[in-house]
Order: C-alpha cells, then sequence, then structure tokens
C-alpha cells in the first residue's frame, strides 16, 4: 500500500517506520523541516526504542516532505497524527487537523481516485462526523463515502515502548465511515502487527469514545492504586504490594497499572481525562469517577511531599532520581518528578535531580531551582533523602557505596519499589518503600 503520514512526531514517525519496514511505501509530511531531513537521511527524527532499527529496515521505502501535494497525490491512505492540544476549557482542539485537512482536500482535488484519510491524533467525540468531515468534504469537493473514505484509528501506545506497542498491540480500534475504507485500513495492519490482534470495526464516535475510555479507566486503575497506597502506609501491618498483587490476580481486574507508586502525567492521560469529565458535563452526564481520578492525582504531589518532609526530620538536601513521566523516554510533559522537584524547591530546599534521559528537557522547566547532575551516583551521594519517582532500570545498579554516609543516615523514599532487597537493608540506609509502613 501506498501510505502518506502527516506528523513525523513522537507518534507519526515511529508509525510511518513500522508501516516501512512491513513493505508499505511511505511518505511522510511535516511542517519542521529537521524532521523531514532526518527521515531522508534515514535517522531518527525523535528518540524512541527501535525506531532506528525499523527505519533502517525500510531500504528506501520511507521518504519525506513537506509538500502536502506530493504526499497525497503518491498515496492511497493518509494518516493525520497532528498535536490536538487541550484548550482553556479542557477539550481537545481540532486546529492542526482541520487546518491540515485543508491541504489534503487541495491536494486530493487533482488526485483521481479512492483515498483514505485516517485521523490517528486523539480528538473528542463528535469529531469526525462534525467539523473533521465538514472541512475534509469542503476542501476536497468530495463526499465522505463515495470516492472519499474517513477513519479514526488511534494508537494505543506509550512513549519509551511505541513501535514494540505497535508490532504488538492488544487491539486495532477502528472507526469508519464506511466499509471499504475500514477493509482498506484493515489490511494494512494485517501486515503490519506481529501478533494477529483483534479488529475492532464501529462507526466513527464509537471509536472516539473508546479512545479516551480506555485511557480514562487504565488512570482510573492507577489512582485507585495510588489510594490504596496511601490507606497502606496509615493501616499498621497493611503493604500495598502484597494488596495489589492478590487483587490483581481477580482476572475481572488484572494486575497491570495496579501498583501504588505515584501520579499518573505524560502527553495522554492527565488531558485524556479532564477531557472525559468535560465530555460528560457537556453532554448532562455525571462526570464524578474521572473528576475524582483527576483529585487523587493531584493529590499524589501532596503526598510525597509529607513523606519525604518527615524522612528529612529538618535536613534540607533531597535527590529527585529520575524526571521522564516514565522510563525510557525523554518526554517531561505532566511529569510527576519535574512537579516534585520543583514543589520542594519552592519549599526551600535544596534538590539535586537525575535522569538519564530527561534531564535537558526538565531543566527547561525547572531552570535554577535546583541542581542538575549527571549520574544517579552523584545525585544520591549529595542528598539526605532520595526519591525515585521514575522506574528507571538503571537505577537498580546504583553501588551500596553511593548510600554510605559517614554519619547519620540517608533516606530513600522508593516510589517504585525498586532498588533490590540487598540494598534496602544497608545500614547507613532508612528505606521507605511506598505503599506500607512497615517497609520503613
Ligand atoms: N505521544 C503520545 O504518547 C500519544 C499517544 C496517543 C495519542 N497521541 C496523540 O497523537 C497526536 C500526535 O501526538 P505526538 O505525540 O506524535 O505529537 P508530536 O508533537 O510529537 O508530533 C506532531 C508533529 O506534527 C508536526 N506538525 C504540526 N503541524 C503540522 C502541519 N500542519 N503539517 C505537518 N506536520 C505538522 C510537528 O512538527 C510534529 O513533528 C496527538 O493528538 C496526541 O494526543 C499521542
Amino acid at each position: 500500500m501506498r501510505a502518506s503520514v502527516i506528523g513525523l512526531g513522537k507518534l507519526g514517525a515511529p508509525l510511518s517506520a513500522v508501516l516501512a519496514s512491513k513493505g508499505h511505501q511511505v511518505i511522510g509530511v511535516d511542517i519542521n523541516l529537521l524532521f523531514v531531513d532526518a527521515i531522508n537521511q534515514g535517522k531518527a527524527p525523535v528518540e524512541e526504542p527501535r525506531l532506528q532499527e525499523l527505519i533502517d529496515a525500510s531500504k528506501g521505502r520511507l521518504t519525506a516532505t513537506t509538500n502536502y501535494e506530493k504526499a497525497i497525490l503518491g498515496s492511497d491512505i493518509t494518516f493525520v497524527i497532528l498535536p490536538t492540544p487541550t484548550d482553556e476549557n479542557g477539550i481537545f482542539t481540532n486546529k492542526y487537523v482541520i487546518e491540515s485537512l485543508k491541504s489534503i482536500g487541495t491536494a486530493l482535488r487533482r488526485k483521481e481516485g479512492y483515498h483514505v484519510v485516517n485521523i490517528t491524533s486523539t480528538v473528542m467525540p463528535g469529531s469526525c462526523e462534525g467539523e473533521i468531515r465538514a472541512a475534509l468534504e469542503a476542501s476536497s469537493g468530495r463526499s465522505v463515502g463515495k470516492d472519499l473514505g474517513l477513519c479514526y484509528n488511534p494508537e494505543f501506545i506509550a512513549l519509551g515502548s511505541v513501535v514494540q506497542d505497535m508490532l504488538y498491540p492488544d487491539m486495532i480500534l477502528l472507526g469508519e465511515s464506511d466499509p471499504r475504507s475500514g477493509e482498506m485500513l484493515e489490511s494494512i495492519y494485517k501486515t503490519s502487527c506481529e501478533n494477529n490482534p483483534p479488529i475492532m470495526r464501529m462507526n466513527l464516535v464509537n471509536a472516539e469514545l473508546t479512545k479516551i475510555s480506555v485511557n480514562t479507566f487504565v488512570t482510573t486503575k492507577i489512582s485507585y492504586a495510588n489510594m490504596l497506597a496511601d490507606i497502606c502506609e496509615r493501616l499498621p501491618g497493611a503493604d500495598v504490594e502484597v494488596v495489589t498483587t492478590a487483587v490483581g490476580m481477580d482476572s475481572r481486574i488484572g494486575r497491570k497499572y495496579l501498583k501504588g507508586a505515584i501520579g499518573y502525567g505524560g502527553p495522554c492521560f492527565p488531558r485524556d481525562n479532564v477531557a472525559f469529565a468535560k465530555l460528560a458535563h457537556s453532554l448532562g452526564a455525571k462526570p464524578d469517577l474521572a473528576e475524582a481520578t483527576d483529585r487523587l492525582n493531584n493529590y499524589q504531589i501532596d503526598r510525597l511531599t509529607a513523606a519525604a518532609k518527615k524522612m528529612l526530620a529538618g535536613r534540607r538536601h533531597v535527590g529527585i532520581l529520575g524526571l521522564s513521566y516514565k522510563p525510557n523516554t525523554p518526554v517531561v510533559e505532566e511529569s510527576q518528578g519535574v512537579e516534585l522537584a520543583a514543589h520542594l524547591a519552592d519549599e526551600g530546599l535544596t534538590v539535586t535531580v537525575y535522569d538519564p534521559l530527561a534531564l535537558s528537557n526538565a531543566m527547561v522547566e525547572l531552570k535554577d531551582k535546583v541542581i542538575a547532575v549527571g549520574s544517579a551516583e552523584d545525585c544520591v551521594k549529595s542528598a539526605d533523602v532520595v526519591i525515585i519517582s521514575t522506574a528507571w532500570a538503571e537505577f537498580k545498579q546504583i553501588p551500596a557505596s553511593a548510600f554510605a554516609r559517614k554519619e547519620g543516615r540517608i533516606a530513600v523514599l522508593d516510589c517504585w519499589r525498586l532498588l533490590p532487597t540487598e540494598l534496602q537493608s544497608v545500614a547507613d540506609l532508612h528505606y521507605m518503600g511506598i505503599g506500607a509502613i512497615g517497609r520503613t
């Protein structure tokens, strides 16, 4: 198949590489010339595990341009993967998508034959049958359903494992304006996925609602587990690790994302939850569950701050290990580690930070509030209390010598209960894995 991909960012670049590596002819479009040049030079425009490997495997089937017409005329299906930022009312705006559809439609006027436009960006339910369809029909002069297909097909990926998640998805969610467009997209996924996932085909609005429902169900689960951790820290003998492990064994519940650690962050979860609540409000439905999930999430920074202060016991130096919102990505959007570092610095504490990939991104936000260091070991050596806020694997390797103190004890607040048990019991270390009094 010949595919064009509009937007070569964190999602668009990996999708382009996955499709091209599976034998499709892919032409990417971006307004960022650096990204276009990177793709044309065979280099990954964004940092993501395995992306470079797949670009290498694409063997000339992957090119990029800034020219919409070239991309549309050279493809049969167009994936639109552009930002849909949240506006001041908490809902996703389609302005970049609509702008792009004008260029896509204008180019389609010069193209013969059937073409599918597939929206991958996260949009508010009702967008595709509403302003997206209207913009596309107006600019192309075609009618959706006849010689033009419109699909809504978001990806369920997490940064840091985008390629893996695209190759082995739990399902493909496919909203379609008509069966022909859905079949075309289904045939692509039959070649690009390595695990033969279920393909859930439905109308456009059901797919739009499913996308944010999946994310908001997961955020509810995270907040639920964090609420349990908070309870366990106050209930003698209770341990969130033990409780969530057993609760998750129930097949109606499942263990994924039921950890009891810190709040959710990143470019999707927080804003999806807010938008979901706004949607419910706008329809006159009760958004209580989504709003409670957010309230609990916002409370996590206060909870960690209180725990850190208790462990400091009057001392002043905190080390934060982990600034990316999750491991294996440099992304710091809505990161709990960054928020915590800023919060503790605002309280007058000295804060040292380290992250394997996200340090420079985080420092753009944190500026001179905190001190950046070049290794996890240096961060630990300088601090009275260390907080492990992101579950980077390399933190498990910090040598015991880094925790040694001439006098007093360093305290570690391990939000992910990551440190090896041998380390937890070294003499100079006061260890607290979140979610149990007994571990302190
Ligand atoms: N990043 C994630 O984890 C994730 C997960 C699920 C869904 N999404 C959704 O996917 C969409 C894209 O997210 P992303 O993280 O890839 O964004 P991104 O900001 O990383 O990438 C967007 C790209 O689009 C380009 N661009 C902007 N305007 C353009 C235009 N008019 N024409 C061509 N290119 C243009 C930008 O230069 C950028 O390279 C959003 O709706 C997001 O909500 C993202």
